[in-house]
């Protein structure tokens, strides 16, 4: 990325006041010691080809010397190529200045290039983020936001969000949320951590789940039990010996299910009996598309179950935003550990979050989205079930993907991924996701909510044509 983005033709008058870290030894006068200090900030790379200089000026008032001295140094430098100078543009770090000492600062790897066609699990539809609503939300917030919003505030959060939150986790979750029991955070991933470092014990965790999950127990030295789950969801008994267990009830992360009433039960026994913690995570509760959506946990055992939300799923995982509703007992142990991780999350988010929340943003957004993601899924599911009909699919009910569960004789996931890459398509295996991968069958998550709208057919249609080649030929469809 070039030092200074803003090359808009109007660089001269902003690099005028641009600060320039400069200590010239002067003993052999002013102007040579310019020279030789801006010579070496060059060589050794910390000033930059392209970067705008402060004009002569803006540095001789900082310097506290006369101008001509500075245009003199400037002058000097462009007749020896370190610098150039052009009118409109100012004078800058010269491009192709060679550097007679010290290795080139390395090279940034690019990023790599996004797949063309790209059904890997994890995200929604960036494209579709309302950023008109968003803009506004925030543009609102700048104009209303008193000025102790742009101090350290509390660390659970702003007011404005928790009593929004609340409000809406009540209504759209059924969660039983108080403000002063929430704690926002940065992402699910924090809420995560910050539980972990209240937890003393062993952590019993959904096999399979999310492996970063995993290592952000591991991160915070506690032991983690597996946790087993079939057609019921997690299996609640292997809890046992835990002091905390962290669950996905509404949509197992891995293989998709609910977990079923009697687990639900079981488990807030659990935690009644060992004073055991349930984290609850809620990353795609908002998105339920065939049943009456299952609501929280928590409600059924607020002292005993975390509740934990999200905006990644429900509007774009860079937004970091995501919110624990506590038991009473976790709330100040766990509000120390987020002041010590990083204070507070952003205000200024948080508070467009709220606004978005309570203006009705949020519900609008999530009712277009769950509209499109549905229409996704069942293309998806007639694709599969026309082309690779011996594909079991799981988890179709709630959520942002499905998972694949492929027939006796398929290939390993890692050979399918690697087809899959040939043909210019991204797919997510569940290999990372199982606490001990080995003799594990084969299966795919499909993200349907990956793809901007225009990829989505493209896709879709790549991932049937590759299941069909690569199916066993007995379970091929026509
Ligand atoms: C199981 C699960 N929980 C939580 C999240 C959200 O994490 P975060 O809020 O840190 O983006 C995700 C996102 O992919 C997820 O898959």
């Amino acid at each position: 990325m070039p030092s200074d983005w803003s090359n808009d033709g109007r660089g001269a008058g902003r690099a005028a006041g641009r600060d320039l870290f400069v200590a010239p030894d002067v003993t052999g006068g002013r102007q040579a010691g310019l020279e030789r200090a801006l010579r070496e900030a060059i060589r050794s790379g910390r000033l930059s080809a392209a970067t705008r200089l402060p004009s002569s000026r803006a540095l001789a008032a900082d310097l506290g010397w006369a101008r001509g001295t500075v245009a003199g140094a400037y002058g000097q430098l462009v007749a020896e190529g370190w610098l150039s100078a052009r009118a409109g543009a100012g004078t800058v770090v010269a491009a192709d200045q060679r550097r007679a000492a010290g290795s080139p600062p390395p090279a940034e790897a690019p990023a790599p290039r996004a797949p063309r066609y790209d059904l890997r699990a994890g995200n929604p539809d960036v494209g579709s983020f309302p950023r008109a609503a968003w803009a506004a939300a925030l543009r609102r917030v700048l104009r209303d936001a008193p000025d102790e919003a742009l101090r350290l505030g509390d660390p659970r959060g702003r007011l404005e969000l928790r009593r929004a939150l609340a409000a809406y986790l009540g209504r759209a979750r059924g969660v039983a949320a108080a403000p002063e029991r929430i704690v926002v955070c940065s992402g699910f991933t924090q809420a995560l951590g910050l539980l972990a470092a209240v937890t003393s014990g062993a952590v019993a965790m959904e096999d399979p789940c999310l492996a970063v999950h995993r290592e952000v127990v591991r991160a915070a030295g506690l032991p983690i039990v597996p946790l087993p789950v079939d057609e019921g969801g997690a299996r609640v008994e292997h809890a046992d010996g835990a002091a905390a267990a962290v669950v996905t009830p509404a949509h197992q992360v891995a293989l998709g299910h609910t977990l079923a009433p009697e687990r639900r039960a079981r488990l807030v026994e659990w935690a009644r009996a060992t004073g055991g913690v349930v984290l609850e995570d809620d990353y795609d509760g908002e998105f339920r598309y065939d049943r009456q959506p299952v609501g929280a946990l928590q409600a059924l055992a607020p002292e005993h179950v975390a509740y934990a939300g999200t905006a990644s799923k429900a509007l774009a995982p860079a937004l970091r935003l995501a919110w624990l509703v506590l038991p009473e007992r976790l709330v100040e142990p766990v509000v120390e550990a987020k002041r010590l991780a990083d204070h507070a999350s952003p205000a200024l988010e948080q508070l467009a979050l709220a606004d978005f929340v309570e203006s009705g943003e949020l519900d609008r957004h999530l009712r277009r989205a769950r509209a499109r993601y549905r229409r996704r899924r069942d293309a998806l599911l007639t694709a599969l079930a026309e082309r690779a009909p011996a594909v079991e699919v799981l988890g179709i009910a709630a959520g942002l993907h499905v998972t694949l569960a492929l027939p006796p004789g398929a290939p390993p996931e890692a050979e399918i991924r690697a087809a899959a890459a040939q043909r210019a398509l991204a797919l997510t295996g569940l290999a990372r996701f199982w606490h001990d991968p080995a003799g594990r069958p084969p299966h795919l998550l499909l993200g349907y909510a990956t793809p901007p709208d225009h990829a989505f057919a493209g896709a879709v249609e790549r991932l049937a044509s590759l299941l069909g080649d690569l199916m066993p030929a007995a379970s091929r469809g026509s």
